[in-house]
């Protein structure tokens, strides 16, 4: 019987993998214009570091993770997120003694979830992530943001909102979540099991449920933009007029918040209208308080992380994914007994003179080779037949103009090395 990959894991294929490579490359060129470096952290942690990080009370920590406990007795955990991560590697290497300030850092990799897989939603997904650590100027979150924008402009994505928000600081918080308590208070026996249990351990998730009931209560709650202290207050303030002065749209969401816990002042989300269900492709936020929380000094920080499946998903539903781009410059043809070897061997040659080059590995006719060489497509193939094979030439062959000419590999490398390819 065959084995099949878990459920929500999806292998990315051989022509798909290359439409990753061209939203990987747009990454490492915004991350190179932006001055971020990358950073690759473990795939596992300790779990302790995801539960004091993303919160205890967090969907993530209490239902979503994947932990195991290894040989040694000790309990990790697949990462559910890059953000926790990044902040242990900034303490655990002392980056803050050593790089310039804030750390400007990205990171491209797989992230494990364990919540019911469906459209856009996966057990394994993948995340691009920019975390910014040391600075508590409002013109960091502006870039961070404006870095998600150029992202999608970069791939030419429509149909995106920015939402923002601020959630606040544990100046503001706590008179917040009195008033949205005492404002629900009342729904409490209407709101769902989900959010009954939230009410005393983590109200402001309510104002998230997706549940229809939930949301309906929560319509007319209390916002947090009226409770924000003057640091706070200011602080988004700025955060708008840098957004502004840039050009970037962006919506304010007075109910939105994020399902980490670790979030204070600015919040964010970019949402797709051609995600269905899960149609949130970029969330992020500042996190002042997180670097304390893993035992460091109390440092500020804010990121993003984009999902790269659903950035995937909406390119392909506005038909903008990149054309593949799998042509040969050569395609080598042997066909003469013993022309296989002097193939193998140009090219290797032509490879070692960086020319994208194949040849046949099935013994194919050279009827059927130059039908193979036309599916690349191959720009020329190099012909070895008994002729060449004695003279030691190859006759190559312009597969848009059919002319032909023999030459010898020296001469032939010296063509393409020059990049002079019209024979
Ligand atoms: P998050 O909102 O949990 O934030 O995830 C960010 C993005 O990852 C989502 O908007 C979505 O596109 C994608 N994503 C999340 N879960 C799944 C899933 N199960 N399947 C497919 N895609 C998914 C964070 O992870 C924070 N660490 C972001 C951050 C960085 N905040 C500050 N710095």
């Amino acid at each position: 019987m065959l084995i099949s990959a878990p459920p929500g894991t999806k292998d990315i294929l051989p022509e798909i993998s290359t439409h990753w490579q061209h939203i990987e490359d747009t990454i490492r060129q915004i991350c190179r214009q932006a001055a971020y470096l990358e950073i690759r952290t473990p795939i596992f942690e300790q779990t302790e570091l995801f539960s004091r990080g993303i919160g205890e009370t967090s969907d993530i920590v209490e239902k979503e993770m994947y932990t195991f406990t290894d040989r040694g007795g000790r309990s990790l955990t697949l990462r559910p997120e890059g953000t926790a991560s990044t902040v242990r590697a900034y303490l655990e290497n002392k980056l803050y003694a050593s790089t310039n300030q804030p750390l400007k850092v990205y990171y491209i990799g797989p992230m494990f979830r364990s919540e019911r897989p469906q459209a856009g939603r996966y057990h394994q997904f993948h995340q691009f992530g920019l975390e910014a650590i040391g600075s508590r100027e409002a013109v960091v979150d502006a870039e961070i943001i404006s870095l998600a924008a150029l992202f999608f402009k970069k791939l030419k994505l429509k149909d995106l909102t920015l939402y923002i928000n601020s959630v606040g600081c544990p100046q503001c918080r706590p008179n917040y979540r009195t008033k949205l308590q005492d404002f629900l208070r009342d729904k409490l026996p209407c709101l769902c099991k989900n959010c009954q249990s939230r009410f005393d351990r983590n109200p402001l998730r309510i104002l998230d449920c997706k549940n229809n009931e939930c949301g309906n209560l929560s319509q007319n709650a209390p916002e947090m933009l009226q409770c924000l202290c003057d640091e706070c207050g200011g602080h988004f303030e700025k955060v708008q007029k840098l957004l502004k002065s840039a050009n970037i749209d962006f919506q304010i969401d007075p109910h939105m918040v994020r399902g980490l816990d670790y979030y204070t002042k600015t919040a964010f989300e970019i949402q797709s209208t051609n995600l269905g269900a899960q149609n949130t492709i970029c969330g992020g936020g500042r996190y002042d308080g997180l670097v304390a929380e893993c035992g460091g000094e109390p440092t500020p920080g804010i990121g993003f992380a984009i999902g790269l499946e659903r950035t995937m998903i909406a390119l392909e539903k506005q038909g903008i994914l990149p054309k593949i781009d799998t042509s040969v410059q050569v395609f080598v043809a042997p066909i003469a007994e013993g022309a296989r070897e002097a193939a193998f061997k140009l090219v290797y040659e032509l490879r070692q003179n960086n020319i994208i080059a194949d040849m046949d590995h099935m013994g194919r006719s050279l009827k059927s080779q130059m039908r193979y060489a036309n599916k690349y497509p191959a720009k020329y193939v190099a012909v070895i037949g008994e002729d060449e094979l004695k003279s030691g030439q190859v006759t190559i062959k312009n597969m848009a103009t059919g002319e032909q000419q023999t030459t010898d590999a020296a001469q032939l490398m010296t063509i393409f090395s020059k990049g002079q390819e019209d024979l």
